[in-house]
């Protein structure tokens, strides 16, 4: 059994049984997506499309999952129409919708998990994870919008979502957005369309109106930059690479009303610092949970360890030992810790890029991975800091840098200096020094002594700064201000 495994689906009280039943019946409904989105969206020009493209598990690449065609130019300006004219659904009436949205999902989760492990090559214990975590949104902004007393929607919003997290943060958008009272256009990352249409579905379901949400898959080149050159456009919500936020930036700046909000969460350089008082049989397992898990495809993942020189020969064995009990293997198996990465590019990319770090006589250590989907194994690289990292390299790759004792201030100065302030860790068992760090680390989120990745919705608000995200955090009491307009209407009696 490897190390992250599934105890926790089965904690749920799911059985996996009825998970496994389903690999059977995703084949047989190789083509249930289809027409899925367009038939719920009620546009015009709906039929099937035969040039809908199949798509594939990440892990095995002979296995379609279903199809999905890209919304065409003529359904984008017709879901712009619609969603114009339309009126947004009652306060009561969308927050019901959102709370049984939640309870549709719970009763959904073998389908759900499914999903997830088929599209977006999850294993079933993140899959797990991932659904709850989407629960969790849609019950806490509906709880948030009900405290609200300015609701008054900006009007028609765009949420562009990642594929890393397609059911959480893509429901996490669109409900937050529909809470306020928002018309929602919502794109899903070309890499994850199914489950997001499986989502809007059951949120039509739930009795969102159609009028009020649509789902627009296809290139975000395409679909994006044609949504954000239209001054219809009243609020952006968008969870993707920090570049592509800077290209969203200037598009509103260039063709929408300046003032229109942008709510992005982008990426980051996450460190993490291990003193010579840390635990090491702990640190090692929160560096191998933080650095690989989810294939180190989170934008919360630890990108770069620090680790006192004292500590550094006991430490780093230990941790490379850690790392031969992961097992790397199809999604579909319950014993499964670390699944691909999203696409061929993105192997490649983190492939080449280890390849290189081992031409130059960096490479500490790498696990052999699987054939037959986009694997990369774990890899650690040696580095002197931060300063050496270029871009955020998104998958399993953690940087290992010593430092003495006597250098911990020019670490944090380094870390802030990186620009990115996402997640940050520290082990220490000194008091003073996690006090004094927390005061001046400049990130999101900061975890002492535990794992850096998987905040949770409500008490663990997520979202960082500079080049991380604009805040406001995901999951927090601010989130839903942005999606409403400014109370502008006063009056005394
Ligand atoms: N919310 C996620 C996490 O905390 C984002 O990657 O890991």
């Amino acid at each position: 059994v490897g190390l992250f495994g599934t105890s926790r689906a089965n904690s749920l009280g799911v059985d996996l049984n009825d998970v496994l039943a389903l690999d059977t019946l995703n084949s047989q409904r190789a083509l249930w997506a289809d027409h899925l989105w367009q038939a719920a969206a009620t546009l015009p020009n709906a039929p099937s499309d035969p040039t809908a493209q199949l798509r594939f598990n990440p892990a095995n690449l002979t296995q379609a999952v279903g199809r999905v065609s890209d919304a065409t130019k003529h359904q984008v300006d017709a879901a712009l129409d619609l969603l114009e004219k339309a009126s947004p659904m009652a306060k009561a009436d969308r927050l019901q919708a959102l709370r049984i949205t939640a309870d549709l999902f719970e009763s959904h989760y073998p389908e759900l998990f499914a999903l997830l492990a088929r599209e977006a090559g999850k294993t079933l214990a993140d899959a797990v994870g991932e659904v709850r975590e989407a629960i969790d949104f849609l019950r806490y902004y509906a709880d948030q919008a009900e405290l609200q007393t300015n609701d008054a929607g900006l009007g028609l919003v765009v949420c562009i979502s990642p594929w890393n997290f397609p059911l959480a943060i893509f429901v996490g958008q669109v409900a937050a957005a529909l809470a306020m009272g928002n018309r929602v256009i919502a794109k899903p990352a070309e890499q994850t369309p199914l489950i997001a249409a499986r989502a809007v579905e059951l949120m039509y379901d739930a009795g969102i109106a159609r009028d009020n949400l649509v789902l627009l898959p296809g290139s975000g080149v395409e679909i994006g930059t044609r949504l954000l050159s239209d001054a219809r456009i009243k609020g952006v919500c968008f969870t993707g690479s920090t570049g592509t936020a800077q290209i969203i930036h200037k598009n509103i700046a260039a063709h929408l009303d300046t003032s229109t909000p942008l709510v992005a969460e982008t990426g980051g350089l996450n460190a993490m610092i291990v003193d010579s008082t840390a635990l090491p049989e702990q640190a090692v397992r929160d560096i191998v949970a933080s650095g690989f898990q989810s294939a180190g495809q989170r934008c919360s993942a630890l990108r770069i360890l620090y680790i006192q020189e004292d500590i550094a020969d006991k430490v780093i064995p230990m941790l490379a030992g850690a790392m031969d009990l992961l097992i790397l293997d199809d999604c579909w198996q319950t014993t499964t810790d670390i699944g691909p990465l999203i696409d061929a590019a993105a192997q490649n990319k983190v492939q080449n890029y280890i390849d290189q770090q081992k031409s130059a006589g960096n490479l500490i250590k790498q696990l052999r991975a699987p054939s037959g989907g986009y694997f990369v194994g774990p890899a650690l690289i040696r580095v002197s800091g931060i300063a050496d990292l270029g871009e955020e390299i998104f998958g399993p790759v953690v940087h290992v840098a010593r430092f003495k004792a006597e250098d911990y201030g020019s670490i944090i100065d380094a870390i802030n200096a990186s620009g990115y302030g996402l997640t940050f860790c520290l082990h220490s068992r000194i008091e003073q020094r996690i006090a004094q760090t927390c005061r001046s680390i400049h990130v999101g989120n900061t975890y002492i002594n535990r794992n850096q990745i998987g905040a949770v919705v409500g008490s663990q608000p997520f979202g960082g700064e500079g080049l991380s995200g604009t805040g406001p955090k995901a999951g927090g009491p601010h989130y839903l201000a942005t999606f409403a307009q400014p109370s502008r209407v006063f009056g005394a009696q």
